[in-house]
């Protein structure tokens, strides 16, 4: 088989069979197919697409270019997934809700790379913290507390960690066939058969629109009936930031103030996750599902099986790490908080230590964002609207914002979640 008649099939937008695919994919795992080969037709890919049956396809090959997760033992498990967006933190609050409502979640995640910081990189914030469990262990934890995170190992689905690393330096990232091949590939490798999907649209997020976000729900939907795995997609928010903070162990300590309690735009949208992870994991409808959701972070069992989860993986909750620094960034105008661009503020963080652009990048755990003001709040000149925690020092340009647009109108409320397609 030739590389480059793949190529310059794709690029004249034909339909590529299953022997050419699986050559593509299988030859750049192997070195056979060179890095510029292979952008090449990832760039085709990006401007002709795919086909439905060539996605499943694809995510089929990606699939068992590695190991895959054997949790049949566990009997009905839910995972959930989010295609990133700032602040976050969904998945340390969601999981342990499910959990405490009886439903088993066995989740393997990825560090983050850009603004979008990963569920390790926030966990591995917790002092003591074990992300990198052996099998058997996972699936223990799994049985006794209903709850494991680790990160995901070397071999599950190789051939997507070495084609996303190349996505990520070519421009080849935004194509909705190559994310929901990308996504899925992983989700069905790591095992569990019911999955919610949190596809964030907006600013900070890899899909702008919504149009773009349902196109990527149905095509995830479809490739999980293929693997007999329920998949529900919520289509959620991401122009302004999601919570109040942003940034890794200040992430984590934003997540335990929602198990304890903490109400608010964040809140809302964990009830909604959790909510549909509960009913489809544990087959009841919407309304029972979502009271069950509702009592247990109420009555604090939510609460408590996030401490279980995070002592069974040896964390100590009580030493999160803080920055050394603290600067307090001033409103220069009376109004109301009109807008809060959280890719600006994501790429910020980035620039306090938060996120990296590589993964070999150490990260600084206490660094973020903290958002005193939210959208709709009135603010003076002079007011606190943010603090920058870092253990850099800072000179004043970082005190001057564009992130916060004030107006004298007071803005009307945004929707949080667009729409769920199951
Ligand atoms: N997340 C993934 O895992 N893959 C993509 O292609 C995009 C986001």
């Amino acid at each position: 088989m030739n590389i480059i008649e793949i190529i310059n099939k794709k690029r004249l937008g034909k339909i590529l069979t299953k022997e050419e695919i699986n050559y593509a994919v299988n030859g750049y795992l192997s070195g056979e197919v060179k890095d510029y080969q292979m952008s090449s037709l990832l760039m085709a890919i990006v401007l002709k697409g795919l086909t439905d049956h060539e996605i499943i396809t694809l995510t089929e090959i990606m699939l068992n270019s590695g190991e895959k997760l054997d949790l049949s033992n566990l009997g009905s498990v839910v995972d959930k997934h989010s295609t990133g967006g700032v602040g976050d933190k969904t998945t340390l609050i969601v999981s342990p809700i499910v959990a405490s409502c009886g439903a088993r979640v066995a989740k393997m995640s990825g560090k983050g790379l850009g603004h979008t910081g990963g569920t390790i990189d926030k966990l591995e914030s917790i002092p003591g913290f074990k992300v990198n469990l052996d099998e058997q262990t996972f699936l223990e934890q799994v049985k006794k507390v209903g709850l494991a995170i680790v990160s995901q190992t070397a071999n599950l689905v190789p051939a997507d960690k070495k084609i996303y690393a190349l996505r990520d330096v070519t421009g080849t990232v935004e194509s909705i066939p190559l994310i929901a091949s990308s996504i899925m590939s992983k989700k069905i490798a790591s095992g569990a058969n019911n999955l919610v999907i949190d596809v964030k649209v907006g600013r900070g997020a890899l899909i702008k629109n919504l149009k773009d976000a349902r196109k990527l729900a149905h095509l995830m939907i479809k490739i999980g009936s293929s693997h007999q795995i329920k998949v529900v997609c919520l289509l959620t928010n991401m122009d302004i930031p999601l919570g109040n903070n942003i940034g890794n162990a200040l992430e984590v300590r934003e997540a335990e103030e929602v198990l304890q309690g903490k109400k608010g735009n964040l809140t809302d949208l964990c009830i909604e996750i959790a909510t549909q992870m509960v009913h489809l994991s544990l087959n009841i409808s919407v309304a029972d599902a979502k009271k069950l959701v509702q009592e247990n972070l109420k009555n604090g069992s939510a609460y408590q099986k996030f401490l279980e989860f995070i002592k069974a993986q040896q964390g100590d909750i009580n030493a999160l790490p803080e920055s050394t620094y603290h600067y307090e960034v001033k409103s220069t105008k009376k109004g109301y908080i009109n807008d809060i661009n959280a890719l600006t503020l994501g790429e910020l963080s980035m620039q306090l230590g938060a996120g990296r652009m590589n993964l070999t990048e150490k990260l600084d755990y206490g660094a973020g964002i903290t958002l005193k003001k939210e959208v709709g709040d009135m603010v003076e000149v002079g007011d606190t609207i943010m603090i920058l925690h870092t253990n850099k020092v800072l000179d004043n340009d970082f005190l001057k914002t564009s992130a916060f647009v004030i107006t004298r109108v007071k803005p009307k409320p945004l929707p949080l979640i667009y729409e769920v397609i199951e």
